[in-house]
């Protein structure tokens, strides 16, 4: 009996060391993404991997840090939300940092600069902000550019879970502009010659790392390998690979 209970409390002690090892401390760290968003995120048709600039990048970054990767693809809302509540460790995703979204997640040091612009039909008669008035414009929804157009007085939003449906939608006449980020504007026009950017880029946007909030370690970590992956050149290599014509 007596060495049935010595059994029980090894079996127990055992136990209590390795599952908290089991748990999230396999080394990999959860990095998701909405891989909708061409050239920083998207799914590669032929290979079904998620590549883009931001995949790459904190691959780059994952190594110089010593971090092994497990990448989520995950739709926009749901992705700031999990980040928010701890789900993820980490996403990349052209997340704009913003100080509303500071409130619910923290932000690594900035490694991209973009804005966003309109895109309309090269026979549009659209040739900026101004001329949106009265008109429908397509969105990703719950993006910076949602919130760009929903603060203009008299034009009509139509929010869509994907960037690619706003411009399907703008192709099929159905909305009279899309409004995005820069590089995925530009993607779109080089890759569609029916499309053309108009006006001036609206704002200024510094896309950050998110984690949910108080993942010091982990920030420390990556704001470390980032600043390493800028100084050795290899954010001007992503995008001469992923950005310059
Ligand atoms: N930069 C914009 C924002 O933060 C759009 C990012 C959308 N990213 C994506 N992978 N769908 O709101």
């Amino acid at each position: 009996m007596k060495r049935l209970l010595w059994l029980l409390l090894a079996t127990v002690l055992v136990a209590g060391l390795l599952l908290p090892g089991c748990s999230g401390d396999s080394g990999k760290i959860r990095v998701a993404t909405d891989a909708t968003w061409p050239p920083f995120e998207y799914v590669d048709t032929t290979t079904g991997e998620i590549v883009g600039f931001d995949v790459d990048l904190f691959n780059a970054i994952a190594e110089e840090a010593g971090l092994e990767v497990e990448w989520i693809n995950v739709e926009w809302d749901p992705l700031l939300a999990g980040v928010a509540q701890g789900t993820y460790d980490a996403a990349i995703s052209s997340i704009t940092i913003k100080e509303e979204r500071k409130a619910d997640m923290d932000f690594s040091d900035p490694y991209y600069i973009a804005g966003q612009i309109i895109v309309a039909k090269t026979d549009s008669a659209i040739t900026g902000a101004d001329d949106l008035v009265g008109k429908s414009v397509g969105v990703q929804s719950g993006t910076t550019g949602d919130d760009e157009v929903s603060a203009m007085n008299g034009v009509n939003v139509t929010g869509y879970d994907e960037i690619g449906m706003a411009f399907v939608a703008l192709m099929n006449n159905q909305v009279d502009a899309v409004v995005c980020d820069t590089p995925v504007a530009s993607g779109y026009v080089k890759k569609y010659d029916t499309l053309k950017t108009v006006g001036e880029v609206l704002t200024t946007e510094e896309y950050g790392i998110a984690m949910p909030k108080g993942s010091d370690e982990l920030m420390g970590k990556i704001n470390q390998a980032l600043a390493e992956v800028k100084s050795k050149g290899i954010i001007d290599q992503l995008v001469e690979k992923w950005l310059v014509d």
